[in-house]
């Protein structure tokens, strides 16, 4: 098996949750204070030793290629102005990582996205899918740690995290088997359970290991009630014919899909930089 260098950004969701500002650019450039989520997950996917990033774009947006674009001219700008902090804000992405922008044509859903990158992966290749909406602050690179599970185990590989009985409604939830540590192998996965009827508190998150083999169990998926083509179908699908591990999340995550984690990143980041926190608390305890 080959080493994993090779990451899926699905970046062609309509993002109608922060309409209107997605009108134009896909919520992935929304960025947490200064920097675009794309930006937070480019560079953990780069970390965790990734040297192609395919982006599954929505047709009418080009920002996130713009974003990863060197800009030569304002870079000399800088320089001869002896800025060389705002030089190092500009170079978004190594030279050598390769990027390739793929559209997905129509918003048909997670698991139709992640079938368009299918030309990019060969025979035997297992990749990474991150959903950059899903921000995670961790001592410990998620990806890495999914990779190496992956690895050792040859086998696709999922995120998941403790989720709370109040919101284990709006995740796919798995059954675990025995944890070994921080991870193991799973049994079934119930997309968005009752509370009650939910098979154990951890829900799957957008970090994930695929063998090459889940395009062929991608097409053949079946259109869910809202028109779309779930991933977490291929996933049952997957885990019944080759096996699945869930490795469980050691960090903080944000559903920046939603206004409320989005609001709460941008105030978990400011906490982190000297010069916002006081400004920052000082409104907050000044708010009702
Ligand atoms: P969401 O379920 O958050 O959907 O997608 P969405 O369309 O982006 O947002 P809302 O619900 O309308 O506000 C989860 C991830 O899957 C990608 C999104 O870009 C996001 O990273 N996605 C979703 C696609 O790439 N294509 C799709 O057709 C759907």
């Amino acid at each position: 098996m080959k080493k994993i260098t090779k990451a899926v950004f699905p970046v062609g969701g309509m993002g109608t949750r922060f309409l209107p500002a997605t009108k134009s650019i896909p919520k992935e450039l929304l960025p947490i204070i200064d920097k675009p989520l794309i930006q937070y997950a480019v560079e953990e996917a780069i970390d965790a030793g990734i040297e192609t990033l395919i982006f599954i774009t929505s047709a009418s947006k080009h920002a996130i290629s713009d974003h990863f674009d060197p800009m030569p001219d304002l870079r000399a700008k800088f320089m001869a102005q002896n800025k060389s902090h705002l030089v190092d804000k500009l170079d978004t992405l190594p030279l050598e990582i390769q990027r390739v922008f793929i559209p997905q044509g129509a918003p048909l859903g997670l698991g139709h996205a992640v079938l368009q990158a299918e030309a990019m992966i060969g025979a035997d290749e297992m990749f990474a899918v991150i959903l950059a909406d899903d921000f995670i602050q961790a001592e410990v690179n998620p990806l890495k740690r999914l990779v190496a599970v992956a690895e050792m185990k040859q086998s696709a590989t999922i995120s998941v995290e403790a989720v709370s009985d109040d919101r284990i409604s709006s995740y796919g939830v798995i059954q675990p088997s025995e944890w070994q540590g921080d991870f193991t192998q799973v049994t079934d996965i119930i997309e968005k359970p009752d509370a009650h009827a939910a098979p154990s508190n951890y829900g799957v998150i957008g970090r994930y290991v695929l063998p090459q083999s889940v395009f062929a169990v991608l097409r053949q998926t079946k259109m869910d009630k809202n028109s779309e083509y779930q991933l977490t179908d291929a996933l049952n699908e997957l885990m019944r014919s080759s096996g699945l591990q869930a490795v469980k999340l050691a960090g903080q995550r944000f559903d920046c899909g939603s206004q409320s984690g989005f609001v709460m990143a941008n105030l978990h980041v400011a906490m982190q930089n000297a010069g916002l926190k006081a400004q920052v608390l000082a409104y907050l305890s000044s708010c009702k």
